[in-house]
């Protein structure tokens, strides 16, 4: 089966993961890595401080992103507390509201003809009336793949200065630092969240980690990780992070590999795709197939998301796979009569 229903990166980890693992002394995992008595978590959390420009102990490691998004909602949304996130975005972040108690509120987003993009003027009228605890804002944004952009999101949080804004840059396409390591020093309020598991082809290594705001002390000390974080996880991050090479060419085979779905599923009658910066695709398939193109993918071995959303209902989410496998999938969709 060719999976490309969740958003992983199938060109899989750069060689110098497998390396890690190749070379890994074992008998290490019997120990607590001894990063503490240097008063930090681990060698990770220090990396990611010293690439993102800011003190170790503002940067939070977790089970994978999903965790940290957990743990922050735990930590700053009480019962019957108000929650912001957009119409179109992943489930996940409704559900951990309702774990505690919280109302999830959405706003707006516009479907323009080829693309999604945030409405900040809408975000901040329903930021205004509702006075939530957390605002919830994804770039690029699951399933809609469009990005806030950081002018934007600049003028968003000077204007939610009451709640904990949290930027999830899971599908971020690139290492870039320097405007995080701006945002989290002028904005106390932001938690900035990325993964290892996208753009670092690492989900099954679960390592999620975050930047947090001079004010969010309170979540810093819930995260933080006394007794170190895992060694083996830590081991395969960092080989990661030195493999930049490796992981621009899938990046750029993948933007190039967007253009072919674009223009290939795009000319297809009642198809419309729309521009992502992630490592997904939506599009919007003509009203009453999705079952049956469900059907036929499933019998090639090809699995795609089909969104199941009141405003996604005739939606398909394909993750990007390798440049082979996209192939298939397009001549394949090409072949398909409804
Ligand atoms: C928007 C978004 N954020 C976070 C995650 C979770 O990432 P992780 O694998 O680091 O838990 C996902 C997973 O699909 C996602 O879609």
């Amino acid at each position: 089966m060719l999976y490309l229903d969740r958003n992983e990166n199938n060109y899989g980890p750069a060689p110098a993961c497998f390396e890690v693992l190749r070379t890994s002394d074992l008998t290490q995992l019997s120990w607590y890595d001894r990063s503490f008595t240097r008063g930090i978590q681990g060698v990770l959390s220090e990396r990611l401080a010293s690439d993102f420009g800011i003190p170790e102990d503002r940067v939070v490691l977790g089970y994978g992103a999903e965790n940290i998004l957990k743990q922050t909602v735990r930590c700053y949304l009480r019962p019957g507390e108000t929650l912001l996130v957009p119409a179109y975005s992943w489930w996940y972040y409704r559900k951990i509201a309702s774990e505690v108690g919280g109302r999830s509120v959405e706003y707006p987003m516009v479907q323009g003809e080829d693309r999604f993009s945030y409405d900040l003027p809408g975000l901040l009228e329903v930021a205004v009336r509702e006075q939530p605890s957390i605002v919830f804002i994804s770039s690029p944004n699951n399933p809609t793949g469009n990005s806030l952009d950081v002018g934007d999101l600049r003028s968003a949080l000077a204007r939610l200065r009451s709640s904990v804004v949290v930027l999830d840059e899971a599908y971020v396409f690139h290492t870039r630092t320097d405007y995080v390591r701006d945002l989290v020093q002028e904005y106390p309020n932001l938690i900035v969240v990325r993964t290892f598991s996208k753009y670092f082809a690492l989900a099954g290594a679960r390592i999620g980690f975050a930047l947090l705001g001079s004010n969010l002390g309170i979540l810093a000390t819930h995260m933080h990780r006394y007794l170190g974080y895992h060694r083996l996880s830590e081991g395969l991050a960092l080989a990661a992070l030195d493999s930049p090479g490796y992981y621009k060419e899938i990046a750029e085979k993948m933007e190039r590999d967007k253009l072919a779905y674009y223009a290939e599923l795009g000319s297809i009658p009642g198809w419309r795709v729309f521009r992502s910066d992630a490592n997904f695709v939506l599009a919007e398939i003509p009203a009453g197939c999705g079952e049956k193109l469900q059907h036929y993918l499933l019998e090639r071995e090809i699995a795609v998301k089909f969104m199941a959303e009141p405003l996604l209902r005739s939606h398909v989410r394909i993750t990007l796979g390798t440049t082979e496998e996209n192939g298939r999938v397009i001549d394949a969709i090409k072949a398909f009569r409804p």
